[in-house]
């Protein structure tokens, strides 16, 4: 299979990460309820892929916990930070996973920026947002549909000049773009462990620049007499038993990142990206492009974008069509009717895949 469908999950991953996982089952016990060699190792693997997400991100061990996605993420930053009915700063490209903890939470929501790789657009609505009395913002760095980098950076220095707390929503960005956390000075940063990081579904991070409020509460193995969920950080977010295979299986995943180098992983993908862009573009199909784009490419053929993607499963490859669990990003774009399909490509992408899916784009359009 032609695997081009990296924003959803990555896949393959290396070799290493199914190997760290299966290794993490034959030998951890539960971290941090026992001092036996089995719950020590446990502890131990935790700690480790733990001190490597802090450093990876530029923050302490203790800011980082462990999440089952990055949409479980979000949503403890957002209940933490959202009071019912709040007015939230948002921009034009977020997912479901950031709109839908709003609208439960019933928030006044302000969209700010729907142009597609504009970042004049996306800041001047920003701080017109900002100005406007939003209470907390929240922002994703890469959109999920159409690779749009967001101006994080600057948008942090906005939020923190006019001292609103913000939460990036890394879901596409953790494992292809340089992140500090430190310097960006966010109350929150939510991730998956599943796609840029090339660890196993069902891990993420969420790294805290304050006490996140829990979204569950139970046993942490720590303050075993107290009613309360311990005030601090990591336990505090992190009630149960954690992933400690999955964690395993991310903390190989973040170490294969860091040698084989984020920026010749960056360089790969980006190669493909104008690539697939310059091709598709020759077949007459409506390609969203522009600067400040990462590695995710949308278009919209002249067929049903569906109908379009199962034929391309037919041949052999995975893109994925519709709206993507982002209706506000596809309505920025006036995409919303139609949907659109969506190419993505991960750490071991190659000219002879993407070849190979312009020929079968050729020949389907
Ligand atoms: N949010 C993921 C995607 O964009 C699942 O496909």
């Amino acid at each position: 299979m032609i695997y081009l469908d990296n924003a959803a999950t990555s896949f393959h991953k290396p070799a290493e990460v199914p190997q760290a996982m299966l290794r993490a089952m034959g030998r951890c016990a539960n971290p941090g309820r026992g001092g036996y060699p089995a719950a020590m190792e446990a502890a131990e693997t935790v700690f480790t892929c733990r001190e490597m997400a802090g450093k990876f991100f530029h923050c302490s061990p203790e800011q980082v916990v462990f999440t089952s996605n990055c949409t479980h993420g979000l949503n403890m930053a957002i209940f933490t930070l959202v009071k019912p009915g709040g007015k939230v700063l948002i921009s034009g490209f977020e997912h479901n996973a950031v709109t839908r903890p709003l609208h439960a939470l019933n928030a006044q929501l302000l969209v700010a920026g729907r142009r597609l790789f504009d970042w004049e657009d996306t800041l001047t609505q920003f701080e017109e947002g900002l100005k406007k009395g939003a209470e907390v913002a929240v922002f994703t760095h890469v959109s999920n549909v159409f690779g749009y980098i967001l101006p994080v950076e600057q948008m942090a220095a906005l939020c923190r000049q006019y001292r609103v707390p913000f939460v990036v929503d890394a879901a596409q960005s953790a494992g292809t773009q340089d992140i500090d956390f430190a310097a960006l000075g966010a109350d929150f940063m939510a991730m998956p462990g599943h796609k840029g990081l090339l660890g196993p579904q069902g891990t993420g991070i969420l790294l805290c620049g304050r006490m996140p409020k829990p979204l569950l509460y139970g046993g942490t193995g720590s303050q075993s007499m107290l009613q309360q969920m311990p005030d601090f950080l990591p336990d505090g977010g992190e009630a149960g038993t954690v992933n400690v295979p999955g964690i395993a299986g991310l903390w190989a995943g973040m170490r294969y990142v860091n040698r084989v180098g984020l920026p010749q992983i960056r360089q790969r993908e980006q190669r493909q990206l104008s690539r697939c862009v310059v091709g598709l573009k020759k077949l007459g199909y409506r390609v969203f492009d522009g600067p400040h784009q990462a590695a995710v490419v949308s278009f919209v053929p002249s067929v049903d974008c569906q109908d379009l993607a199962d034929r391309f499963s037919g041949q052999g490859i995975a893109v994925r069509a519709g709206l993507h669990c982002a209706p506000l990003a596809h309505e920025s774009a006036g995409t919303l009717e139609t949907g659109t399909v969506r190419v993505s490509f991960g750490h071991d992408c190659s000219d002879r895949q993407t070849a190979f899916f312009l020929q079968k784009a050729e020949v389907l359009r």
